[in-house]
């Protein structure tokens, strides 16, 4: 008997960015972090995973290739092993009957497949849907219950930090915690529900689809190890922006919200400028769009759109959905797509943009 669980999980954003390890080991930020889960999107993970008596190991594809030793890999440990140490039995709905035990879900191995249908590792948080669609199907299959709220994103998160974040929809706050000495309180918890703001859009432009230069995880230790600005980022920064964030999202307050979120991106890759040796994630282009952006809104004398970077060159637009049209108007004089009636798809379909 194989029992299966498929779900999806889409890829989230970060506002205020996580960028540096507090520990290693558990996976945990030196600073909280807040981002919009993209829930519309097309930018997701397809997980399925299944377990049986009968698989003779664990094992792990990616877009249909097996990804071979990846499954004793820690990340992927801590999320199976997270979640099973959760599991419930499982019940016949009809005859009321056990059909497997919680000792049985631990004698199994799991197989597991993973779908992205965006391009990876190019800076658009694939290993943020990749390991929350990995948890939320592992849920599923072991009908696992939390001890405690949050602790699901808790095992998320020692996969890739920035996926417990993706774990809930709208706008979601990832706590760095440190008080509990197993960092149980290194946790995602929702600010406002994707209902609340619903007139929030992003629009991913895809500067380079090619695999980024330096890994976050890389990226992120280098930056600890060298960069006196992160220090100060993390000490003295964050704090004060999350505060006026979650104040601008519980008040959609667009250009407050707009503000913080242009000034994270560029402190973040500032702190990698800071990084010795240096990590440049941002291209020429990139930097004209960061331009446009402004030049965009001082024309219209109001923040109309705010950009943020993630460990790439691509650039996502926050804006709202009265200004969509002339944003990507704006975006495709300047950087038309050949092959691509955008503008055309948006009109007819606005789940594009999400
Ligand atoms: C720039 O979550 O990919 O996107 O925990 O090492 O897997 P690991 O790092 P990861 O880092 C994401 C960094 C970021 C900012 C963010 O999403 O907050």
């Amino acid at each position: 008997i194989i029992h299966k669980a498929t779900v999806s999980a889409p890829t989230n954003i970060a506002c205020i960015k996580y960028w540096g390890k507090a520990d290693s080991h558990y996976n945990t930020p030196i600073n909280d972090s807040l981002s919009l889960t993209l829930d519309q999107s097309d930018l997701r993970a397809v997980t399925s995973a299944s377990a049986s008596l009968a698989f003779d190991k664990d094992r792990l594809w990616l877009n249909g290739s097996e990804e071979v030793g990846a499954a004793s890999s820690r990340r992927f440990r801590a999320c199976v092993d997270g979640v099973r140490a959760l599991a419930t039995e499982k019940i016949d709905p009809d005859t009321k009957e056990v059909i497997v035990s919680k000792d049985d879900w631990k004698k199994m191995h799991v197989y597991i497949a993973s779908y992205n249908t965006f391009p990876t590792a190019a800076g658009l948080a694939s290993s943020a849907a990749g390991y929350a669609a990995l948890v939320a199907a592992l849920v599923e299959l072991f009908g696992a219950k939390e001890s405690y709220p949050g602790e699901f994103t808790a095992i998320a998160r020692q996969g890739s930090g920035s996926a417990c974040r993706s774990l809930y929809g709208g706008f979601v706050a990832w706590r760095a915690g440190g008080e509990k000495s197993d960092w149980s309180d290194s946790i995602a918890e929702q600010v406002a529900d994707e209902a609340h703001w619903g007139e929030v859009r992003a629009v991913i432009c895809v500067v380079s689809d090619a695999k980024k230069e330096t890994s976050s995880t890389a990226g992120m230790s280098t930056s600890v190890a060298t960069s006196e600005l992160l220090a100060f980022r993390a000490k003295e920064v964050v704090s004060k922006r999350m505060k006026i964030i979650e104040e601008a999202i519980k008040a959609k307050d667009f250009e407050a919200f707009g503000k913080v979120t242009m000034m994270d991106s560029n402190q973040f890759h500032a702190t990698c400028l800071d990084t010795y040796p240096p990590i440049f994630y941002m291209n020429d282009v990139s930097r004209s769009i960061v331009q446009l952006v402004h030049r965009y809104n001082d024309w219209a004398g109001e923040i109309r759109a705010a950009y943020t970077f993630d460990a790439g060159p691509n650039a996502v637009l926050y804006t709202l959905d009265k200004h969509v049209i002339e944003l990507l108007a704006l975006v495709l004089k300047y950087y038309p797509c050949e092959s691509e009636d955008l503008m055309g798809d948006y009109v007819n379909n606005k789940d594009m943009v999400s």
